[in-house]
């Protein structure tokens, strides 16, 4: 609803019991209904305001991942919503079109309370008119893809570690935006997909069953300057990618995931079983044309000799430069609308995935070299491949608040409540 100009929304955190396809409820918590959240839209210049109301038996919090707001509002864990308590979050949307989402970041129960369905998808609008030259026809030819592993136990999602990964719990079955076995009919030529890992550890290797190109047209932050064909996208924990596939008519097309990390890695930490069908997408006989863009965004680049810092920052075993999440510490002051360089490595033997609040980032290098194209638009969330260094590049603009810090962390959500997070200030 919009009121006195502002785009209101109200989010209640409950419990419930959700049709998973289990031909028993499954306990599950959600935001308004019983399992995951409404998709929030709004507009680039549109104030925004939520209204949290926490019904779930423990305090959470909702952080909004990719937006760039201030730090009192950004839903870290400094901001608990006690049980029977309420929360106004308001801010103004002021960045490019792009595909974020909402979830709990309340210290150390974020897994759990991520895993029992607490997650919803934001999208940012904005005016480019590569927006509107590209499928936009939401729930039709513009379509959310959360994608999520769980353990079903009787009427319960199980967080028994029956693959006993490091990384977490790792699902045999599959839900998209909460159901098994999906499938979508398609009525156009293209269709996109906005994929959103919202799974607590499983990493994602997307493709389709027949190996077909299908084109990148977005990263966690907003667009591509240009599509970029491929036949896969791997996905850690919390990263999006929106894509455009192109059907026939009459076809099915499967989309799935497949090995994502290669070595004995897959074996080791993604659960043995790499291989799931995801979406079903069935062309109708009659497909109304459509045609994909040859440019989308111009997207300057940030310029590393503008960097009023470089930081570094290892994540290794649970911690970022030997140390663990303390809320009580900073671990970096940064000045209000500078910019910086962060060196974020992987000095561990297995993989971790690197996330920032507020910012997003252009990746400048990937151990030393280009970045490969899929990270060459705006990200918030990166999958560090096991001794792998990156160099990332943002502004922190317009926000700044000595009290309250931002968070960055391993998105793999165990990780993260285990202390693998740390705290910036922006001054
Ligand atoms: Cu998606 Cu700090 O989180
Ligand atoms: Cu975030
Ligand atoms: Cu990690």
């Amino acid at each position: 609803t919009v009121r006195d100009g502002k785009r209101v929304f109200e989010l209640q955190a409950r419990p419930g019991d959700s049709d998973l396809g289990h031909g028993t409820a499954t306990r599950t918590w959600g935001y308004n209904g019983a399992y995951l959240g409404p998709t929030l839209r709004a507009a680039r210049g549109e104030q925004v305001v939520v209204d949290v109301r926490n019904a779930l038996p423990e305090p959470t919090t909702v952080h909004w991942h990719g937006m760039h707001l201030p730090a009192a509002v950004d839903g870290g864990p400094h901001r608990p919503i006690p049980v029977g308590g309420s929360y106004r979050a308001a801010w103004t949307v002021d960045q490019p079109a792009a595909t974020l989402w909402y979830h709990p970041h309340p210290g150390e129960r974020t897994e759990t309370q991520v895993y029992r369905g607490l997650a919803g998808m934001f999208i940012v609008d904005d005016d480019e008119p590569a927006q509107r030259a590209l499928p936009h026809d939401y729930g039709v030819d513009d379509v959310p893809v959360m994608v999520q592993d769980r353990v079903f136990d009787g009427d319960q999602l199980s967080m028994s570690d029956r693959f006993g990964s490091s990384i977490g719990v790792l699902g045999d079955e599959l839900l998209v935006n909460g159901t098994p076995g999906p499938y979508l009919d398609v009525r156009s030529e293209l269709v996109r997909l906005r994929l959103l890992n919202a799974s607590t550890a499983r990493i994602y290797n997307f493709q389709f069953a027949d190996k077909r190109q299908f084109a990148l047209v977005g990263t966690d932050g907003g667009l591509l300057e240009r599509p970029y064909a491929t036949d896969h996208i791997r996905l850690s924990v919390g990263e999006r990618a929106e894509v455009v596939v192109s059907v026939r008519p009459g076809e099915r097309a499967t989309l799935r995931s497949v090995k994502s990390l290669g070595g004995d890695l897959d074996a080791k930490l993604n659960g043995g079983q790499d291989a799931f069908d995801v979406l079903q997408l069935r062309a109708a006989a009659s497909l109304t044309p459509a045609t994909l863009p040859g440019t989308l965004v111009a997207t300057p680049r940030l310029d590393p000799a503008s960097a009023a810092q470089t930081r570094s920052f290892t994540f290794q075993g649970r911690e970022i430069n030997g140390r663990k999440m303390d809320m009580h510490r900073n671990d970096a002051v940064v000045v209000k609308d500078t910019v910086e360089v962060w060196d974020v490595a992987n000095g561990h033997d297995t993989p971790h995935s690197f996330h920032i609040h507020d910012v997003q980032f252009q990746v400048l290098a990937v151990d030393g070299g280009a970045p490969p194209p899929e990270l060459g638009g705006w990200k918030d969330t990166l999958f560090m491949a096991p001794k792998q260094r990156y160099r990332i590049i943002a502004r922190f603009a317009d926000y700044a608040d000595p009290d309250t810090p931002y968070m960055f962390h391993c998105h793999v959500l165990r990780h993260e409540d285990e202390g693998m997070m740390g705290q910036f200030i922006v001054v």
